[in-house]
């Protein structure tokens, strides 16, 4: 199983530091693979052994004039190797095009990162049907190179992000089961984990882990989420 979570524009320098030093120390006692992606300013504040760390955004770049951007030279000063894209609220809130998000994948793929690629699908593609739904997210498979043997992909409807909602798990293994036809990456659900969901989530036949946004903000939580999926 695969246990991530993305910490967004949340946590101090310092706290980050805290919360990777005990999130380090259940994801030891774990079988389980453990990835935190902490805000760019808290890349070099780290000290792990087990947890992966990684950035949530870099531009595909070594270095340049990105004003606002983080390129690879940045990313390579800390000893970073694996990056999110596609996330929704860069897709989103940030306009990240597919087009951008395939030129991104490229650059990184090319590095040799790790990458946890995201897809899902807003509340009005939900609501027009599986047919119109699967149609958007595969749009967002477009450019990607699905057999990369580092790609991680995680499957994170965007209405259910933050909201406290999630799809039922019957929708959730339906879903996956037919992404798992368009690539043999593990496959992630994101979307409203928390501890009182995770469980299940995880039993979940096709899910190889999840991404875990604000849920995951107290390592307790996170490390409670870590020690079920052993
Ligand atoms: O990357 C994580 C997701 O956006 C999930 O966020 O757990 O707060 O819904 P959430």
């Amino acid at each position: 199983m695969i246990i991530a979570a993305n910490l967004k524009t949340n946590l101090t320098r310092h706290d980050t530091a805290s919360y990777i030093e005990e999130v380090d120390k259940c994801a030891k006692q774990s079988n389980q693979e453990v990835f935190v992606f902490p805000a760019i300013s808290s890349l070099d504040s780290f000290s792990a052994e087990k947890v992966e760390v990684g950035t949530q955004n870099a531009y595909p770049t070594v270095n340049g004039a990105f004003t606002g951007e983080i390129g690879l030279e940045q990313l390579e000063e800390f000893g970073i190797k694996t990056i999110l894209i596609g996330h929704s609220e860069r897709r989103h809130i940030l306009g990240e095009t597919q087009e951008f998000i395939a030129k991104k994948f490229a650059y990184f793929k090319e590095q040799g990162f790790t990458i946890v690629y995201c897809v899902g699908e807003p509340k009005e593609k939900r609501e027009a049907g599986k047919e119109a739904m699967m149609e958007y997210i595969s749009a967002q498979y477009e450019g990607i190179d699905t057999s990369y043997e580092k790609l991680i992909i995680a499957y994170e409807p965007v209405w259910a992000i933050g909201t406290g909602l999630t799809p039922t798990l019957e929708d959730i293994e339906d879903i996956h089961t037919e992404l798992k036809q368009k690539s043999s990456a593990p496959l992630l659900y994101g979307g409203s984990v928390k501890v009182t969901n995770a469980k299940e989530v995880l039993s979940l036949k096709n899910v190889d882990g999840i991404l875990v946004g604000s849920a995951a903000l107290y390592a307790e939580h996170f490390c409670t989420m870590i020690q079920y999926a052993d």
